[in-house]
């Protein structure tokens, strides 16, 4: 698969099955993934990969955890909805989109590590410039996996909550910050079109591109 068609096929995938990724090939897609460009030369990320069983159960457990409190935050609710019956209705919602994350056989996290590399008048802005690069290295790291059959979905709000539990599992020093996870695995099937709701406002490449100066969009 060109690199066409893996941008135009990657989709958010959030169910797999069980088969394993053999170790070349993700060792193939964690190498690509370093070739992104990186702010300043820095390389201040790393790649945290989770393939053993015990630590992948606990990576699921608390990303399963972690969106059913997404779910309960972002569903506008009416007044009279006690804490208990929306936390109830979370842990429900991800029970039923994200079971399968308890198959996939590699979890890979991108984390800034940091390399004080920036002065202080810069320290600011170098650290976006650090996220950002984990980010395209992450970019990389979809497309190759998309290109051999092998689903993933950023997923940075699922760990937010509980950051310092993850640190835990991962063995973590403070500074190093995960800003981002991915399931990897290979899926029944990738997603084709968009779910009703979505396709309704998912707003057009036309509609995103302005011309010369902000207003003067293409549509
Ligand atoms: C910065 C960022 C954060 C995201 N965080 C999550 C997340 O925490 N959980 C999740 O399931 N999907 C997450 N997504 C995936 C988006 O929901 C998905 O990319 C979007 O709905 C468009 O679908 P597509 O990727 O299939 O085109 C995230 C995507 C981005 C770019």
């Amino acid at each position: 698969m060109d690199v066409v068609e893996a941008i135009r096929k990657r989709r958010a995938v959030r169910n797999y099955t069980d088969r394993p990724i053999p170790d070349e090939t993700l060792d193939h897609l964690l190498k690509l993934a370093l070739r992104a460009p990186t702010g300043s030369g820095a390389q201040a990320w790393s790649l945290l990969v989770v393939r053993d069983p015990e630590r992948r159960a606990k990576v699921a457990e608390f990303v399963i955890a972690g969106g059913a409190r997404y779910f309960r935050e972002m569903r506008p609710w009416k007044d009279g909805v006690s804490e208990e019956e929306k936390a109830e209705w979370g842990r429900e919602t991800a029970e039923k989109l994200l079971p399968s994350y308890r198959n996939v056989p590699a979890w890979v996290f991108g984390l800034v590590v940091p390399r004080d590399n920036y002065p202080a008048s810069m320290r600011a802005g170098g650290h976006e410039d650090d996220v950002i690069s984990v980010a395209f290295a992450m970019e990389n790291l979809f497309l190759v996996a998309r290109a051999e059959g092998i689903g993933s979905v950023p997923t940075t709000a699922f760990q937010r909550f509980e950051k310092d539990t993850l640190r835990e599992i991962l063995s973590l020093p403070p500074e190093v910050d995960p800003v981002i996870l991915t399931p990897l695995g290979y899926p029944e099937s990738f997603p084709e079109g968009r779910a009703p709701a979505m396709a309704k406002t998912f707003r057009t490449w036309k509609t995103l591109v302005h011309d010369e100066t902000w207003g003067n969009t293409r549509a």
